[in-house]
């Protein structure tokens, strides 16, 4: 197999969702970089915050909901924060105070705007939950991002096997079905989206839908869970089977949403990086055991304590090779963090990236920080480094801005990373739980 050295190789980078439509609040963040001094073991004890990808759809299935409904454990995160917006558009009025969201159903109308959905991919997901409760939807096209092409074609087919209909008018997907039916759909790839997508349009279709091939993630398990507690009847989440038998209306509950499986793996593979211990409190460690095996095969210790579940790292880093995969496969949402222990690991590790393309955007800068990185196609060849160096550097998207805060924590001197409204994305103010735990890490204006 050949590989191509870094510095030839060229990276494209689509539309990243750069977020033009921002209010004041937003355009701080934009303006955000991280100044990180490397070295500082960690030590002490972090909380895991409630999942945004099982967040985003839950929150957006309030469109098929009749009655009030209150979420705990929502992060307070920007995409949490536009998928509000967006749901507040749509007709569902929802006020965020701390980690609880109430919302109250209003009128709908089908719309969701390109300002919006440009932003945030995830708002293709409110296809489904508006064609299942109006018989038609109007959503702009997402278009590409920095990760790869990203298509929605499984959702549409699967929706059309239900009688939807779709056109495409100025950018945006327009959806018509008087009353979706239950089919038996069986998708060409296990796709988290679709498998949502689908569950929501089919909870108040006519019969019963039969999802085969349905990806196995925990976030979808959630959903049907938030689903069934408002009176869905949904079966074999978690399994690649899914029934889902149609019901005439949901009514409003109270649930709390599901911890952030990639947050946790995120603070255990920081623990990797700067050697120390850390407890998690609610650290969803099922849902982590891909994770949770790659990290010990380079060295990394864990536990079950008192607390919580506890991660430790003494010794060296040792070279491993990963493969993405559909869960409970190892996550497409790791492989930049796991890259940059990578980086320091004693011996050749290897990536195979199997999920999304063009997703090494990080290595480019990984390099910069003295990381020893080839590329050839969607694999990675990470030979081990002695040390990594603190250097100015660029988020390109959500897990890669995360690889470079763990690359950071690491590296000797300091390191700068700018565009950090990416990793605000998906982190809850990230420094302020690293700092409790003993990182030398803080939020400057970048124009400080
Ligand atoms: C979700 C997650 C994302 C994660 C990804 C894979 C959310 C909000 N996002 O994204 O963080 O990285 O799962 O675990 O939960 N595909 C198609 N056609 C489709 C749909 C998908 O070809 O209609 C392909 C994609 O290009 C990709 C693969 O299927 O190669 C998996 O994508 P999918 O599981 O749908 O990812 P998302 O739901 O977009």
């Amino acid at each position: 197999m050949e590989f191509c050295p870094l510095s030839v190789y060229s990276l494209t980078a689509g539309s990243s969702g750069s977020p033009t439509f921002l209010t004041t609040n937003f355009s701080r963040y934009i303006m955000d970089k991280l100044i990180i001094e490397g070295g500082r073991p960690l030590s002490g004890v972090i909380d895991v915050n409630g999942s945004k990808n099982a967040a985003l759809p839950i929150l957006l299935s309030s469109i098929l909901l009749e009655g009030p409904q209150d979420f705990f454990n929502v992060p307070n995160l920007r995409d949490i924060r536009t998928t509000l917006k967006l749901l507040g558009l749509l007709g569902c009025d929802c006020v965020q105070e701390g980690k609880r969201v109430h919302m109250e159903p209003g009128t709908l109308t089908p719309e969701a705007p390109y300002d919006l959905v440009r932003t945030m991919r995830a708002s293709v997901l409110c296809l489904g939950p508006l064609i299942a409760r109006l018989g038609r939807a109007t959503v702009a096209l997402p278009g590409g991002c920095a990760i790869g092409a990203r298509p929605v074609d499984q959702h549409l087919k699967g929706l059309e096997k239900m009688g939807a209909v779709f056109t495409l008018e100025g950018g945006n997907i327009i959806g018509r079905c008087e009353h979706l039916r239950g089919a038996q759909i069986t998708f060409d790839m296990p796709t988290v989206g679709g498998t949502e997508n689908l569950i929501m349009a089919a909870v108040l279709a006519d019969g019963t839908t039969q999802l085969n091939n349905a990806a196995r993630e925990p976030e979808i398990t959630d959903l049907a869970n938030f689903l069934n507690s408002c009176g869905a009847r949904i079966r074999g989440q978690g399994t690649s089977t899914i029934e889902i038998e149609g019901v005439t209306s949901l009514r409003g509950s109270t649930y709390s949403i599901m911890p952030d499986r990639i947050e946790a793996g995120t603070f255990l593979a920081c623990v990797g990086m700067t050697g120390g211990r850390i407890v998690l409190t609610h650290c969803p460690v099922e849902a982590l055991e891909s994770v949770i095996s790659v990290l010990e095969s380079m060295g990394m210790r864990f536990e079950h304590c008192e607390q919580g579940f506890a991660a430790s790292m003494s010794g060296p880093l040792k070279a491993t090779e990963i493969r993405t995969q559909p869960y409970p496969g190892f996550p497409t949402d790791m492989q930049a963090q796991v890259m940059a222990l990578m980086c320091l690991a004693q011996g050749v590790s290897i990536v195979d990236e199997r999920i999304f393309e063009n997703r090494f955007m990080h290595a480019l800068e990984l390099v910069r920080m003295g990381a020893d990185i080839q590329i050839n196609g969607h694999t990675a060849l990470v030979r081990g480094v002695d040390h990594l160096t603190g250097a100015p550097v660029m988020a390109s998207d959500l897990r890669a801005s995360a690889s470079l805060v763990l690359a950071g924590l690491a590296a000797r001197g300091e390191t700068q990373i700018r565009r950090i409204y990416h990793l605000d994305r998906g982190y809850e103010r990230i420094e302020d739980k690293l700092s409790a735990v003993g990182a030398r890490i803080r939020r400057e204006h970048e124009d400080d």
